[in-house]
């Protein structure tokens, strides 16, 4: 949920290390941090609460130079967001500087342990508990002492640390949070993300769970917790600089809403076949036997991603006719689920490293289950874990609310359905038009974005409600879901999704002239019935807002304000649905003053439980 990145080479750090705390602003945005050791040899930390901004403001009063250091953007888990608990954090002597990302559940024994020594805390984090711990075991070298207290830690931890008695050195390591070393000519780096980074190297290094890397500017050596060498692969990561940078665009998330039709291609780009009606996929690990050979499908997300999986569940359902379930990744590994190996569990994660996500998905395998992974951050825990899977090729998702991620996470699993329907026999006619529905969805997006003003228009008429209500039927209403978690964790607004016809069933008491409702009433098998809800709600002065098919003129007389979306298959309508409703939440957001890529409480990825 932070953001961790490390310098160490020639170059002056302290540019280095703000310009990836900038990158990373997305991870966390409390409290950020630098610790770097400077030419006499010193260490010395800088932080302050707040956005990265105060840091920045804080180093040019007080500057710290130096060529190795650490710095940190802080999401607060253990102790408020202030100065104080924002990272890095020292040891006892102050020759120890560290930054961590993860939660370490077995602190408060530790620190009663170390207190019995004679040490005493200045924080209520855990991450001064893990620095005292290295400082304990001290013993001139940094990566044994760091070794030897990571040993004792039970819970998450990316960390990286420094120490001006061991200098020009950085030891990072990771369990269940991630972090990655970048190799550079003559430099290196460690980051939690790769956007960090990626300025200055595009040669990385993905450590996995209970490894450590210990970097100077000469090298590189990668080893386990337990001190046993291991030897990793340098990867190359091919996104592009521009793609981690706004653009021209005032937030990343609008920049990203606007990316879509490119990434929808991304997605369905080589896995279409034409001639055959069906898709190509490369890296699911199952033959068609396989595939076959499972029963069932539970898919395993939380948020955004359990939305797209909801669509992933109408999608099998209807072109491939067995049972499906989707499950919270949170809930799922606390319950006793009924998995097994004609089970095959699907797991979505933007990330890649949502921590409930990633937990959910080992028990699946434990209890036998084969997972798929569909990931976008290449590399990414859930990625390497998974038996098998899909990349949805959406390029860095930088705005914590997810858009381009989303869709894309449909279309790929509109690509797998495909696949799998044909092996259980679908026809040629509805995979033609599943295929060529697919295939327009970037153009019909493009139509779509350009309704932009509109939507905007409609937002300043609506901005100032505190309350709004989205309602969907059958494909729409996981739309309706994901509309209203956009508006509400960018905006504050209280938003509240629905299937259409529940409303009677409680919701519609809410319903006066003071409460919007946003209807997604494109022309399926539904409509009939949706438009039957709109009429109750109209009865009860509520005011609507339509999301409709081009070229239906009656839904107007229902409706206060219409937003029109091209005709599609039902399966791919969520596509083009959830466009203007992201648009409305962003304007929203924009209107009402909030910080849209960084809204408050939020980090992009959340890496603890
Ligand atoms: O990286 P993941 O897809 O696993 O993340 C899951 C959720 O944390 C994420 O979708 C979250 O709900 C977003 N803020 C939604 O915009």
């Amino acid at each position: 949920m932070c953001g961790i990145v490390g310098y160490t080479g020639p170059r002056e750090s302290l540019d280095i290390l703000i310009g990836g705390l900038e990158r990373l602003e997305y991870r966390g945005y409390d409290s950020a941090g630098v610790a770097i050791v400077g030419e006499d040899g010193r260490l010395r930390v800088r932080k302050d609460q707040g956005k990265l901004q105060a840091l920045k403001d804080l180093v040019a009063k007080d500057p710290v130079n130096g060529n190795f250091g650490i710095a940190h953007t802080r999401w607060a888990t253990h102790g408020a967001p202030n100065q104080v608990n924002a990272h890095p954090h020292t040891d006892q002597t102050e020759h120890i500087a560290i930054v961590h990302n993860g939660i370490i559940e077995n602190c408060d024994a530790l620190r009663e342990a170390l207190r019995a020594k004679g040490h005493t805390f200045d924080t209520e984090t855990d991450t001064e508990v893990l620095s005292h711990l290295i400082g304990e075991y001290w013993d001139g070298t940094l990566e044994k002492a760091v070794a030897a207290a990571l040993r004792l830690v039970e819970g998450a931890f990316g960390v990286a640390v420094i120490s001006d008695l061991d200098p020009g050195k950085i030891v990072g390591a990771r369990k269940g949070s991630p972090l990655v070393v970048g190799v550079g000519d003559g430099e290196y780096f460690v980051a939690s993300d790769v956007a960090a980074i990626l300025q200055h190297t595009n040669q990385v290094i993905y450590l996995a769970d209970d490894e450590m890397v210990v970097i100077t500017r000469r090298g590189f050596r990668t080893q386990t917790i337990h001190e046993i060498p291991v030897s990793k692969e340098i990867e190359e990561i091919t996104w592009e600089l521009s793609q981690v940078e706004k653009g021209g665009y005032d937030h990343f998330m609008l920049k990203e809403i606007f990316e879509q039709p490119r990434c929808i291609q991304n997605a369905i780009r080589g896995r279409l076949d034409d001639d055959g009606w069906k898709a190509h996929i490369g890296g699911l690990n199952l033959t068609d036997e396989e595939l076959l050979r499972h029963e069932r499908v539970v898919f395993l997300a939380c948020g955004t991603s359990w939305h797209a999986a909801m669509i992933g569940e109408y999608m099998i359902e209807e072109y491939c006719r067995i049972p499906v379930e989707v499950e919270y990744a949170s809930e799922f590994r606390y319950r006793n689920p009924v998995i097994d190996s004609k089970t095959l569990v699907i797991v979505i994660s933007q990330s890649g490293e949502t921590a409930d996500t990633l937990a959910a998905m080992r028990e699946a395998q434990r209890r036998g289950a084969t997972a798929l992974g569909i990931c976008n951050v290449v590399g990414s825990t859930i990625a390497r874990e998974a038996d098998g899977g899909m990349y949805i090729h959406a390029g860095p998702e930088i705005g914590v609310a997810s858009t381009k991620a989303f869709t894309s996470q449909v279309a790929t699993l509109a690509v797998f359905t495909l696949h799998l329907a044909r092996l259980h026999g679908l026809s040629d006619e509805p995979a033609r038009s599943l295929i060529h529905g697919l295939r327009r969805i970037p153009e019909q997006m493009e139509k779509i974005l350009a309704s932009e003003p509109k939507v905007a228009d409609i937002a300043r008429h609506y901005y100032h409600h505190d309350n709004c209500l989205y309602l969907g039927r059958g494909y729409n209403f996981p739309v309706a879901l994901e509309g209203a978690l956009k508006l509400k964790e960018i905006s504050y607004v209280h938003a509240e999704g629905y299937p259409a016809a529940e409303m009677k069933h409680g919701p519609i008491a809410l319903i006066d002239e003071n409460m919007p409702v946003v209807f997604i009433c494109t022309k399926d098998s539904a409509y009939d019935k949706i438009k039957s809800n709109m009429q109750e709600v109209r009865a009860r002065q509520g005011r609507i807002i339509a999301v409709a098919t081009e070229g239906d003129t009656q839904i107007q007389s229902l409706a206060d304000e219409v937003l029109y979306v091209p005709p599609t298959v039902d399966a791919l309508v969520p596509l083009l649905s959830v466009l203007p409703l992201q648009m409305l939440s962003y304007h929203v957001a924009v209107l009402r003053g909030c910080n849209v890529d960084q809204p408050r409480n939020l980090a992009k990825s959340v890496t603890v439980e």
